[in-house]
């Protein structure tokens, strides 16, 4: 597939670019039938000052190389990306793929902080990363969740983020409109959110984990043939002690059940007022996923200051990484393009 590129060759310095382009995704639909498990490795540890962070690095210490923070969403893991890495690899870049807290082998220093997911806390977690790895700037790719944080550290560390590819565009929340009303369509799509609230959506994750995973992978992605495979490969990021205090977290904070950590307060503050993006951005609706709707990425474009190119991803459910790379992998080569010209 390919992106016009001509049309990047008119950079808008500092004015909005919001460019309204369709892919198909059927181009990467047909995959292999296998059952070889194709995974991330190897997975290394490094600590920030919360966490041991469980990460692949496509390229250890190379300080030349352009360097891309991949984000995984929930309930997935960092195998998302293992055939998004190879197609980025040939391009010259450095892939960084992190699980999040409460993830794979990722876990908290000290089992006195707090299990937050709050969106700061998710955003933090990769300036931290950065700041670990000595890595100065980066571009910050995500979905589901990850566009969550990609979202919060492009818009609270302007100065970190060299481009950032974010699926459903922008999903920084402010909490004072956490409890607005929606059509109960919007809701019913949204159900597990709801469960989660629940001492027994909790036990019920606890019972079981795959389970979920692969209610959650069909009915978020209704035309995605995911593969027993690819769930095998996820199912071990659910092992994690801390996963199931994590996952319900996450809508428990954005539906002001659960308080955030004080330690994140000053930052949850400033996302609040929905900090603007200045970075560089792809953002890609997938029109199959219907937790978020795909719109046109006019209702979001307030939120971008910078070079902003959207497109829609036809027939592709929430996970395009993994359902569709080469257009994920397209964005993260579209975003550098930008960033060159801005
Ligand atoms: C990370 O922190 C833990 C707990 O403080 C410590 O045991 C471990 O040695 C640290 N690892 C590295 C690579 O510094
Ligand atoms: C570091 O990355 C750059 C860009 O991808 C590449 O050209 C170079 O060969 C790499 N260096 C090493 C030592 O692998
Ligand atoms: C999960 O729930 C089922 C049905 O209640 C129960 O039989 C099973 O022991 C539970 N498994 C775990 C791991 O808690
Ligand atoms: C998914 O599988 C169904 C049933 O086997 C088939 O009809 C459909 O075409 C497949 N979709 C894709 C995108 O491959």
């Amino acid at each position: 597939m390919q992106f016009p590129l001509s049309f990047l060759s008119r950079p808008i310095r500092g004015v909005l670019l919001l460019a309204l382009l369709s892919l198909p995704c059927s181009s990467t639909a047909i995959k292999p039938e296998s059952g070889l498990q194709r995974t991330l490795t190897p997975v290394r540890h490094v600590n920030t000052s919360t966490l041991s962070i469980a990460y692949y690095d496509s390229a250890p210490g190379n300080s030349s190389a352009p360097v891309v923070v991949m984000i995984h969403g929930f309930p997935y893991s960092i195998d998302t990306y293992v055939d998004v890495v190879p197609k980025l690899v040939a391009q010259g870049f450095r892939l960084i793929v992190p699980y999040m807290r409460g993830y794979g082998t990722t876990t908290f220093l000290s089992p006195t902080t707090p299990r937050s997911a709050e969106q700061a806390a998710l955003g933090k977690d990769i300036v931290d990363l950065m700041d670990s790895l000595d890595i100065d700037k980066a571009i910050f790719a995500g979905y589901d969740w990850g566009t969550v944080a990609v979202n919060a550290a492009a818009a609270l560390w302007p100065g970190r983020c060299s481009g950032m590819v974010a699926a459903n565009s922008y999903l920084i929340q402010n909490r004072q409109t956490a409890w607005a009303i929606a059509p109960p369509a919007a809701l019913a799509n949204r159900w597990y959110f709801y469960v989660f609230l629940t001492p027994q959506g909790f036990s019920a994750l606890a019972n079981d984990t795959r389970g979920w995973a692969e209610t959650l992978w069909s009915k978020n992605s209704p035309q995605w043939n995911w593969t027993q495979a690819e769930l095998d490969a996820a199912v071990p990021a659910f092992r994690n002690p801390d996963y199931v205090d994590i996952a319900t977290n996450f809508y428990r904070n954005r539906l002001l059940y659960a308080p955030g950590d004080p330690d994140y307060a000053e930052l949850a503050d400033k996302l609040d007022s929905l900090p603007v993006i200045h970075a560089p951005s792809v953002t890609l609706d997938p029109d199959q996923a219907p937790v978020f709707p795909a719109t046109d990425g006019s209702s979001t474009a307030q939120h971008f200051a910078g070079p902003r190119v959207h497109h829609i991803v036809h027939g592709c459910g929430e996970n395009i990484p993994l359902q569709s790379p080469q257009v994920f992998a397209d964005a993260v080569i579209e975003v550098a393009a930008l960033g060159k010209h801005h």
